[in-house]
């Protein structure tokens, strides 16, 4: 990819927009990563671009332009509050560099395809943030499903129920608001929603209720949602239970699988756990050391797996392996979740 003045290969060329606390993960495992450089970084917030550039040591610029224009970029990583993830993602792309943007690829499919169209015009590739499929027990849950080991599958249940405070929304500009952050099932939980869409596929006959029980004044949105549905290949039952109403700490992310050879619990509280499992004769065993979860301070969120993420980037770029997660997969997620909120019912 690009090369300095003295004709040194310096790897693939990245640049972050958006300086908060994902970019820091984004970062880290770029300037770790033998095949790339982290050019410059970007913020509108000029203090938070020049924060990220002095802890990591890299050049901060101030505007969109100058980081577009530098042509030692390859591929940017876009994370911006949710709400403007589409706007970075077509000027990166409609600047000729790739793509990586963050959880949630958008917060409407219509914003989703224009991503995807840009891409394939600008014959660029866009990637989506789905750490969360690195986990070794959904790895592993994969594999007995890509193997047919499974067998008729009866019922999946999600349960995600964590612990969002007051001051996790006063510290954020975004956070809690409809347009930019667009519903706890967009910012909390659309990596859980990714996980069963990625095992099981899609989703119909779906039904919900939402309420905020409390996050009154905090957020524009619900804190917690009861759905059930059917997955529209097997015609398995599925339910997602959800809360950010989980007293004073996150409790429990899991996904509960029924089927006709095994019942598997994925759990922990960030799908990081075997919690249960009890199958005809392919126990997952000796499964690899999951990473830990990200760490915010005071919050913790889903799992730090930018390192294979980032990995994963550079391979698909060289030619040696295949993206994780695409685009495609991307908007259905989100596809996915603007249906469960359009379905469902307000409790009050
Ligand atoms: N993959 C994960 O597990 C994971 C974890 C946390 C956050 N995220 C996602 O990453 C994104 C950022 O989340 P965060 O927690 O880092 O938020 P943050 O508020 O800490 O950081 C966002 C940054 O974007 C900047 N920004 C806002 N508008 C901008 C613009 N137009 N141009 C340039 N910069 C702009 C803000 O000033 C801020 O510094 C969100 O989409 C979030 O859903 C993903």
């Amino acid at each position: 990819m690009n090369k300095n003045s003295n004709m040194i290969d310096t790897g693939i060329g990245f640049g972050i927009i958006g300086c908060g606390a994902i970019a820091d993960r984004h970062a880290k495992h770029i300037i770790e990563h033998k095949e790339a450089t982290l050019v410059s970084v970007f913020d509108n917030k000029t203090e938070k671009a020049n924060q990220l550039a002095t802890k990591h040591k890299v050049q901060a610029v101030t505007s969109l332009k100058e980081l577009l224009d530098n042509k030692t970029i390859d591929i940017v990583s876009v994370c911006t509050p949710n709400g403007i993830h589409h706007q970075c993602a077509l000027e990166v792309l409609n600047a000729g560099k790739h793509v990586i943007v963050e959880k949630p690829m958008a917060l409407k499919r219509e914003h989703c395809e224009e991503m995807i169209e840009a891409a394939l015009k600008n014959n660029r590739q866009l990637f989506v943030v789905k750490q969360n499929r690195f986990n070794p027990p959904i790895q592993a849950v994969k594999k007995l499903m890509d193997e047919n080991k499974l067998g008729k599958i009866y019922a999946v249940m999600v349960n995600c129920f964590w612990n969002r405070n007051e001051k996790y929304y006063k510290n954020s500009d975004w956070k809690g608001s409809q347009e930019l952050d667009g519903g706890t099932l967009f910012t909390q939980f659309s990596h859980f929603v990714d996980i069963f869409y990625y095992l099981f596929g899609d989703i119909q006959n779906i039904q919900g209720v939402l309420k905020n029980c409390s996050h009154q004044g905090m957020i524009e949105f619900e804190d917690s949602g009861c759905f059930t549905f059917t997955f529209s290949k097997s015609g398995a039952l599925g339910s997602f239970n959800y809360t950010t109403s989980s007293y004073e700490q996150n409790m429990e992310g899991s996904i509960t699988i029924f089927a006709e050879n095994a019942t598997i619990k994925v759990g922990g509280q960030y799908l990081n756990a075997m919690d249960y499992q009890k199958t005809n004769g392919f126990d997952i065993v000796d499964l690899p050391v999951s990473n830990t979860e990200n760490d915010y301070g005071f919050y913790k969120g889903s799992m730090s797996n930018h390192d294979k993420m980032i990995s994963n980037v550079i391979d698909t770029l060289k030619g040696r392996g295949a993206m994780m997660t695409n685009a495609v997969e991307g908007m259905k997620v989100v596809n996915i979740i603007e249906t469960m909120y359009k379905q469902a019912q307000w409790s009050r």
